[in-house]
């Protein structure tokens, strides 16, 4: 059964977290899909309301303040602020973009945790967590990194491997480090709810596997197949963190929920919010009804990375509560990637939405033209400058642009803009209008099943109809003769850019009023597409405006030179110093026991790349140390040489040697090593300070 059987819809894109500008992967993932899709049903006039907001709680947010040296509510101020209007710019027409640090938001979702665990949902559990005893903090979610399990990246964060897309808890992280001092944490005992998705296992297994086989995309369904079948764990609903939603219980005080509890509730603040302001009924859109028919349908549309928590936990957590509805659908799309390479904002291997905006003012509909031609809908996509010049170029301006352009001016010059039935239609002119009539259904069609590459392409093809129509009537030959027949074939042109101009709206919003604006024509919806008589005879069009024009090759390059530049400054920013690390006391350095030793003896560790044994004279006693120097000094060299020696390090054996101390060695960021020596003879044994 399509989905235009259904009339109210709740359509809900990712809440994108307030810690820094998007770019073109963000809009590419869940916000061109979403807001192509919310403008098609409202132009069918269902029920509609599409909801988004800023994330602002989290490690994403404090980390970042502390990064900026600032207080985590002005990077949501600024951020929040800074999105909100990249979104208005190209047109992302959501009903509401509200924010979850608002007080409905914190309300509502203490209210969801109550409800939880007063149905007793929750499994409360002491448990060891890594604490960073240098910052006095546990370490949950991105303050924690390692490598995944499952896949073996070594950027995973303790809540999720964005590579895989797959949950994790801390503790299942290989070599973990904390993100605040880079070192391995401790663990350390605290008390946390959790989510029991083990018990909703079964239940997730009939909703999704039995109910949502063939519904679900099969990049989504594949995934949550893939995790159901590797078994839920409990996970924590709640941290302790000092910045977020407070856990409402007495004996949680200072903990927070754990930020993707919030966020999705986010969803159901923000449209509570729009219905408080637009006087609606909020309930109609996220609540059962009594009628299961009058249920709203809710998608969700997301990144990849973000699909356990849409077809897992959040369903899990609506379902506990027990009056709400469940997504239809969550089309995930794919990674964007650009030039080549992964978008990467520490990197700044990107797109920015405001630098965009910049450079290219006013030329939104160009990007999103480009965008949704390569929508990374099944499997990861990418974006390149010439890419990005040559669709506009081949596509917007030379097909769509002058197919319009060329209709409005030989409208003007025969007729002074007046469209006019001369002769009647001819059977080709009929052919052309009934295949002009056969798009908005094909459009229509894959819209509704998230295929909106697909639907451009439609779309496209029926400027390429317009361009055909055109070429094969010559107008602007048969004129001299023949001014009716004329009057005719400009009819059925402008009928083409009238349905042009229908078609265009969930596409190319800004673009659409143009057109609408140049036929002089209000706005229609789309039960007028495909019809072939949208312009009366008698009606006279307005002055044409321009509505694409060519990237130049000077803005390709610009654009390029300045992912270079990034490039180049990641390289310097890599060749610089470490930071320093944390103060330590007197008393802490005084605790190495540092002498200045001679090196009496020096041989390579049998089937070792790296390691010497060497055996030293410390002043103290004469004793072995192996060290890993062997790829930068032959051991015949470096006989006779002073070191310093950290003599109190704890023995260690490597390679069946038992290595007594360390050499100290500098090391630059190549890796490459060299001696920390006296620049002349000190008797062996003296301390160094
Ligand atoms: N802020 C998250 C991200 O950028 C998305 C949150 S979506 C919501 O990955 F469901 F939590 F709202
Ligand atoms: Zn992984």
């Amino acid at each position: 059964m399509s989905i235009l059987s259904k009339n109210r819809f709740t359509i809900t894109s990712a809440l994108p977290y307030a810690n820094g500008p998007l770019h073109i992967g963000h809009l590419a993932g869940a916000y061109i899909p979403a807001d192509i899709f919310a403008r098609f049903l409202r132009l069918n006039h269902k029920d509609v309301v599409f909801v988004c907001g800023s994330d602002e709680h989290g490690a994403a947010i404090t980390i970042k303040a502390k990064k900026e040296g600032v207080t985590p509510r002005e990077i949501i101020d600024k951020y929040n602020q800074q999105i909100k209007e990249s979104f208005e710019e190209f047109g992302i027409e959501f009903d509401i973009y509200h924010r979850t640090s608002e007080k409905v938001h914190h309300e509502l979702s203490q209210e969801f945790f109550m409800n939880l665990y007063e149905k007793g949902e929750f499994i409360e559990k002491f448990s060891e967590q890594y604490y960073d005893e240098e910052y006095h903090q546990f370490l949950a979610d991105r303050y924690i990194v390692g490598t995944c399990p499952h896949c073996h990246n070594e950027g995973a964060y303790g809540d999720q491997c964005e590579k895989c897309g797959t949950s994790l808890n801390p503790t299942d992280l290989i070599n973990p480090k904390s993100t605040l001092s880079g070192k391995t944490p401790v663990l350390r005992e605290t008390k946390h709810w959790y989510l029991p998705l083990d018990k909703y296992q079964p239940w997730l297994e009939k909703w999704l596997i039995e109910g949502k086989k063939g519904v679900l995309k099969p990049n989504v369904f594949g995934q949550c197949q893939s995790w159901l079948k590797s078994g839920l764990q409990p996970r924590s609903m709640t941290r302790d963190l000092d910045w977020g939603v407070d856990v409402p219980l007495e004996e949680a005080k200072g903990k927070k929920l754990y930020v993707w509890l919030d966020a999705p509730i986010g969803y159901i603040s923000a449209t509570k919010q729009w219905a408080l302001d637009n006087n609606q009924d909020w309930e109609k859109y996220w609540k059962k009804q009594a009628d299961t028919s009058d249920d709203s349908t809710l998608i969700h549309f997301i990144g990849k990375d973000n699909i356990v928590f849409h077809c897992i936990t959040f369903p899990a957590i609506l379902h506990a509560h027990g009056d709400y509805i469940l997504p239809e659908n969550v089309p995930a799309n794919e990674f964007l990637n650009l030039e080549g390479d992964k978008l990467s904002t520490s990197r700044n291997h990107a797109v920015w939405l405001h630098e965009y905006l910049r450079e290219f003012s006013g030329k939104q509909d160009e990007l999103r033209y480009v965008l949704t031609s390569i929508l990374p809908e099944t499997s990861d996509s990418e974006f390149t400058w010439k890419d990005f010049q040559a669709r506009v170029n081949n596509e917007l301006v030379a097909i769509f642009g002058n197919f319009v352009n060329r209709v409005m001016v030989l409208s003007h010059k025969y007729f002074e803009g007046q469209v006019s039935l001369g002769e009647a239609l001819t059977e080709g002119d009929q052919a052309t209008l009934d295949e002009l009539a056969s798009y908005p259904p094909l459009i229509s069609q894959t819209i509704a099943q998230y295929r909106f590459r697909e639907a451009l392409s439609h779309f496209m093809n029926v400027a390429r109809l317009g361009n055909k129509y055109l070429a094969d009537e010559e107008p602007w030959k048969v004129y001299k003769e023949n001014p009716e027949r004329v009057k005719t074939v400009m009819y059925v042109a402008a009928q083409i850019v009238a349905n042009l101009a229908v078609l265009s709206q969930p596409f190319l919003p800004k673009t659409a009023n143009k057109l609408f604006a140049m036929l002089d024509m209000e706005s229609q919806d789309w039960s007028r597409a495909g019809q072939q008589n949208l312009i009366a005879a008698g009606h006279v069009l307005s002055e044409a405006q321009l509505l694409f024009e060519k990237i130049t090759d000077e803005q390709v390059d610009f654009q390029l030179q300045k992912l270079e530049e990034a490039k180049t400054k990641n390289a310097a920013a890599a060749a610089q110093a470490e930071p320093a690390k944390a103060n330590i006391t007197y008393e802490d350095f005084l605790k190495m026991d540092i002498r200045v030793g001679t090196i009496l003896e020096a041989e390579k560790v049998a089937k070792t790349k790296k390691l010497l044994k060497l055996k030293i004279d410390t002043g103290i006693d004469q004793r072995t140390v192996v060290s890993g120097i062997a790829e930068f000094f032959n051991p015949a060299d470096i006989v006779g040489k002073q070191v310093s020696i950290l003599v109190n390090l704890e023995p260690r054996v490597i390679k069946g040697i038992t290595s007594q101390g360390m050499i100290l060695m500098a090391e630059d960021a190549d890796g490459r090593l060299d001696f920390v020596n006296p620049t002349s003879t000190i008797k062996p044994g003296s301390s160094v300070r």
